[in-house]
């Protein structure tokens, strides 16, 4: 990937993230409010996120991760996982061609086997059919946790070492960092989580190291081209500092 420095947008001047991560929260709140079974909150969801995609392409974001579905998430109700999986497998039935014809590459990241064949297989053929892209990168993290990533890591690492292709010198954070997902991508600029929620929830636990923490009382279905606007304004205005001080970065010393 191609991707090296923050992009600059020229009519702006705004500094705009290279990856924007999203924890999707507040689908059945959305619901609860309007009398609606939580199952209508998720629909609503997936609208909101086929707007996201759009509005991220219009402010030139190059790299998109959405948490759909945490590891955790499986101790739902019964009916609400059975909901959500249909969901899934009708979202990229009804999304996939429109997105690879905007030459959108889709990646899946977490624990995919645990899905019925049929989503399986969705995914499969999301992947597959966009996988020469070159536009906007969207990842989409379905039975992810941020803890089985570090750990599916570790285990990449050991077999290496039982191999002896690595030793147990090599192990340090930068050799980490090249085994848990994402890792041919960017770091996360951007995390948003909606929904009013001030917490991680084990999503990209690993990567989020110096990424920008941006939380919105809004929820899910009504994130909006304006909510993503006001995040990137605030990243905009972020001054990341990597562990220097304020006065090495302003005065480059
Ligand atoms: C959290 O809201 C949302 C989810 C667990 C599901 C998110 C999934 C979507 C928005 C669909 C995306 C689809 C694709 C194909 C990417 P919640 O149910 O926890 O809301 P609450 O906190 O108000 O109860």
């Amino acid at each position: 990937m191609s991707i090296t420095s923050i992009d600059k947008n020229k009519n702006t001047d705004l500094v705009l993230p290279r990856h924007v991560v999203i924890v999707m929260d507040g689908n059945g709140r959305w619901a609860k409010k309007r009398y609606m079974p939580r199952s209508a909150g998720h629909h609503a969801g997936v609208k909101a996120t086929r707007k996201t995609v759009e509005n991220c392409l219009v402010n030139n974001i190059k790299v998109l991760t959405l948490f759909a579905f945490s590891s955790e998430n499986w101790k739902r109700p019964e009916q609400e996982v059975n909901s959500l999986m249909e969901l899934f497998v009708s979202a990229l039935q009804a999304e996939v061609k429109e997105l690879h014809k905007q030459n959108i590459k889709i990646c899946f990241i977490g624990e995919c086997s645990a899905f019925s064949e049929k989503l399986q297989e969705k995914i499969r053929q999301a992947s597959e059919l966009t996988h020469e892209n070159t536009g906007m990168v969207l990842n989409i993290a379905v039975s992810y946790g941020g803890r089985w990533d570090i750990a599916q890591a570790c285990k990449i690492i050991a077999e290496k070492i039982v191999d002896k292709k690595l030793d147990v010198s090599d192990i340090n954070a930068e050799l980490l960092s090249q085994y848990v997902c994402l890792a041919d991508l960017p770091e996360p600029d951007l995390f948003i989580r909606t929904g009013g929620e001030k917490r991680i929830s084990n999503f990209l636990i690993w990567q989020l190291a110096y990424t920008e923490l941006y939380f919105s009382d809004v929820l899910w279905p009504d994130f909006d081209q304006k909510e993503l606007e006001k995040a990137i304004h605030w990243f905009s205005g972020r001054q990341r500092r990597f562990g220097k001080t304020g006065e090495q970065l302003t005065n480059l010393v």
